[in-house]
Order: C-alpha cells, then structure tokens, then sequence
C-alpha cells in the first residue's frame, strides 16, 4: 500500500471515529482551535467549567498570585486526609488521648510521618493563608466587584486559625493544657459577654474533659464544614467576578509614550 493511501485511510478511520456517536455523545465540540470551540470546552468540562471562559493570561502568572490561594486549598486537602487517618488512633479523653498520641508516634505504621504532616501542614497553611490575603490586599483585589469575596475570604482566615487553635489542645501533653488555659482566659475580656463565651469555650470553669471533647467537635466538625461551605462559595464567586482581577490596564500615558519609543526606533 502507498503512503499516500495509508494516509487516506487513516483520515477516513478519524473521521468516522469523530462523527460516530460515542465520540459526539462524549466530546460535544469541536477541536477547539476556535475562540467558540475553546468557550464550548470550557464550559462542558466538569473540571474546567470552575473557571471563567476567558482569564487574563497576566493574573494567571505565578509571579502575580504566588498560588498561595492555591496552596491553601492544597494544604487543606492534605490535613483532610491525613486528619481522617489520625481519626483512627485518637480518641479524645483526657486519661488516654496522650497516650495515644504517644503510640501514633512510636507503634503505628507511618503514624510518626502522619502525625507530622498534619502539624506541618496545619502550620503552612496558617502563613499561606496570610501570605495570601496580603497579596489579594496588595493587588487591591478586594475592591468591587469583590468586596464580598474579601469578606468570604475573612471568614476562611479566622477558620483556619480557629482549626490551629483547637486542634492544639488534642494531644492533651503539658504546652497543649497551658497553651489553651492561657487562649481561653483571655475569653472573659470579651465586653459583655464574656463569661458566656468562656464557659461555652472551656465547657465549665476551667481547661478539662469538657473542653477537649468540645475542642475536637469543633476541629473534626464543625470548622472543617465551615471551611469547605466557605472554599465553595469562595471559588464560585472568583468565577462569577471574571476571574482573577490581574493588574490594570496600562494608562493612556503609558501606551503613548511605548507608542513613541518604537516610533523613535523603528525611525533610527
Ligand atoms: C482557606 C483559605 C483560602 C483559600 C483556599 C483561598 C483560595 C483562593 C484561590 C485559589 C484564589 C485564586 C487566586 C489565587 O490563588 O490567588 C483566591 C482568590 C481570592 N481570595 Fe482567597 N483563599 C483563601 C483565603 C482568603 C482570604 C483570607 C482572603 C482575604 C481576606 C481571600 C480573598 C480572596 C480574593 C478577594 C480573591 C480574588 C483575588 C483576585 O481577583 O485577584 N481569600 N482565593
């Protein structure tokens, strides 16, 4: 067989493949080499369709969002998983949580890794998070249209610094008791209700089972929940804003006078 008619072949077999109703019924548009194929991917795509049609290639770059919104939601999947595995070990009472904290250290297979790459991981996500609400702040990000992304955003931080707090306490060694009797006394300063928030942080008058019951609830439960409720509406409104906001356009100044050096050079 010549080459040319091998060639013709195979164009034939492609082109009953991509017309057969299997490959229509999967891929709904066309290669997309065309501004409405690329907007029909996007959209048809599970995966892609989180982000808008079109992003500005300039707020995709690394150096412009140093990913650490990125990072974030990667840090958090990470303690995620490697929380439901310590979930397995733990069991919050204070006569053996310590205990068992002792022995994910020293007699369960990868329990000593595990355990590590919660705590580091939980300790990232802290700087991450910062780092990136400075970048959002830098970029004046948190303008309209938003404003309210900004909030949502303020929400996740305080999560995340509320997960670090309460998920301190769990091992229940000496630094974890002192380290939350000293966080929660600072609870009756709050003005007028003060006292509430104590008891209904501490569970009773002082640092005990109550608390550490109460503190795992709320690291295993309720603020992961918050978290995850946040992070959904926190994506959703970045693709309904357009995206990423990427810097400013140039000013009419600035065009004019680029405009002007490549006239002097292009005359030189
Ligand atoms: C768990 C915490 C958080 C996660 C996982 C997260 C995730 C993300 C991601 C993936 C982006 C896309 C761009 C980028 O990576 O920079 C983003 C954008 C944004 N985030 Fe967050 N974020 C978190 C916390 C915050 C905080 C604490 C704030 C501010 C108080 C904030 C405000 C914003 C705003 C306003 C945008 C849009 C920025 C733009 O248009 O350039 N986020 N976030």
């Amino acid at each position: 067989m010549s080459s040319t008619s091998k060639k013709s072949l195979l164009d034939t077999m492609t082109q009953k493949m991509v017309e057969s109703q299997v490959w229509r019924s999967i891929f709904r548009h066309g290669y997309p080499d065309t501004p409405l194929n690329q907007s029909l991917v996007m959209m048809g795509n599970v995966f892609l369709h989180l982000h808008p049609v079109k992003v500005s290639r300039q707020a995709m770059k690394i150096t412009y969002t140093w990913c650490m919104g990125g990072i974030s939601f990667f840090l958090f999947l990470l303690l995620t998983l490697t929380g439901v595995f310590l979930m397995f070990f733990y069991i919050p009472d204070i006569h053996v949580a310590y205990q068992n904290i002792n022995q994910l250290d020293s007699a369960v297979s990868f329990g000593q890794l595990v355990r590590n790459m919660h705590r580091w991981a939980a300790h990232l996500m802290v700087v991450s998070v910062s780092l990136h609400m400075i970048r959002v702040f830098y970029h004046g990000a948190y303008k309209p249209p938003r404003e309210f992304n900004w909030l949502v955003g303020v929400g996740l931080f305080f999560v995340t610094l509320f997960l670090s707090f309460t998920g301190y306490l769990l091992p229940w060694d000496q630094i974890a008791i002192w380290a939350i009797t000293v966080g929660t006394n600072l609870a009756p300063y709050t003005p007028i209700l003060g006292d509430a928030v104590y008891k209904v942080m501490t569970g009773g008058s002082t640092v005990g089972q109550p608390t550490l019951i109460r503190f795992y609830v709320a690291h295993v439960i309720l603020l992961p929940l918050a978290a995850a409720l946040l992070m959904a509406v926190h994506f959703w409104r970045i693709r309904k804003d357009g995206g990423e906001a990427g810097p400013p356009p140039p000013s009419r100044r600035e065009i004019e006078s680029s405009a002007e050096r490549s006239t002097v050079g292009a005359a030189r």
